[in-house]
């Protein structure tokens, strides 16, 4: 137990060093409480416990896959280490990224104020599961809560940990291809994104199916749109003509081409919405060479630079030489009263 002990503790501190992560809740009681269970709830689960234990002791790990291991000893700890509370527990959510306001925090908590909250314990177990660890912004939020010794949380309720927030939406343009309808621009966000980039030519690097380029176009903008993938071009060009908008599509790499495009207009406004990576990107950390891989000098030829990022998006890492402002963009409340982050406008207005 106590080798187990040190061994899961300094591997939870070599995760935290690594990662950021600040929400590991384990305290040596519940570890004692988890193993010492005469009668186990739930034995799959312990055995599990028990087998990542001997693994951090005797395995050898490198650094990170063993802070990966603790980190899943501490999340079952808080599930087996204890009674179940019964009563409000309070709850704070700290590691909010710089301008997450206290509007977007109750929005995300699905409690008004800024916090701490004393909640009932099945829905402090609920935001624990939706929020602890998710990164926004490159910073990794952490949900604390002040259990009574002894105590646990009980497991989530099954709609909380199962629930989808993509099915069901009408996608505002006809024509689209599976990733076009993944990565589309809702209409209102696209359309609040035109009013950011006010010049009289906006430049799209990545047009896909065209959704931001198209309200662009419909607000009044001269839009050249890049795209690579000839289907997709296709289809925007399918889609503007259905919504009356007028789009100058190039196809090709946005990395080759936009030297020229920005040579020919100089001082264009420039609008980012690359890629993700797909569905499962959403909790992975990413920066600006990463995922925009647009040289910074680029940015020297351009009025205002807009980034459509994913909510994990590193924002320490907007490149220097512009001044920044962005807005967490979130749905609308889920049927647990909580919205999620969708996306992070970033505007990058010359200095
Ligand atoms: C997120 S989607 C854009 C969605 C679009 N804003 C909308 O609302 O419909 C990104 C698109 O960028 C394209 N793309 C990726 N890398 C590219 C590159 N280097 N040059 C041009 N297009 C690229 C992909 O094919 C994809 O269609």
């Amino acid at each position: 137990m106590a080798e187990g002990w040190r061994a899961f503790q300094r591997a939870l501190r070599a995760y935290g060093r690594a990662t950021g992560a600040r929400g590991l809740h384990a305290d040596r009681a519940a570890l004692e409480r988890c193993l010492d269970q005469p009668a186990p709830e739930d034995p799959a689960a312990l055995r599990a416990v028990k087998a990542d234990l001997r693994e951090l002791v005797h395995g050898g790990l490198p650094e990170g896959a063993a802070g990966e291991v603790a980190a899943r000893v501490d999340a079952a700890l808080r599930v087996l280490g204890g009674e179940v509370a019964t009563e409000p527990v309070r709850v704070a959510v700290e590691g909010w990224p710089p301008g997450a306001d206290a509007g977007l925090r109750a929005a995300l908590v699905g409690r008004p104020g800024g916090g701490p909250w004393m909640l009932p314990p099945e829905e402090a177990a609920a935001l624990v599961r939706a929020l602890d660890g998710q990164v926004l912004g490159g910073a990794v939020l952490a949900v604390r809560v002040a259990l009574a010794p002894g105590q646990r949380l009980p497991a989530p309720a099954r709609e909380a940990r199962d629930r989808s927030r993509r099915g069901g939406e009408t996608p505002w343009l006809p024509h689209l291809d599976e990733e076009g309808a993944y990565s589309l621009t809702p209409q209102d966000l696209a359309r609040r994104q035109a009013a950011l980039l006010p010049g009289p030519v906006v430049v799209d690097a990545f047009c896909g199916c065209g959704g931001n380029a198209i309200a662009l176009a419909l607000a009044g903008r001269r839009v050249i749109a890049v795209e690579r993938d000839p289907g997709r071009l296709a289809l925007a060009r399918r889609n503007a003509r259905a919504l009356g908008a007028t789009l100058e599509l190039v196809e090709g790499d946005a990395r080759a081409l936009l030297p020229g495009i920005l040579a020919r207009h100089p001082g264009a406004d420039l609008l980012l919405d690359p890629p993700w990576g797909g569905p499962g990107s959403a909790g992975r950390p990413a920066g600006w060479s990463e995922l925009v891989a647009l040289p910074e000098a680029l940015l020297a030829a351009c009025g205002r630079v807009l980034l459509k990022a994913p909510r994990a998006f590193s924002l320490a890492s907007l490149p220097a030489g512009r001044s920044w402002t962005w807005t967490f963009e979130r749905t609308a409340p889920g049927a647990d009263g909580r919205a999620t982050v969708a996306c992070i406008t970033c505007l990058g207005v010359p200095r």
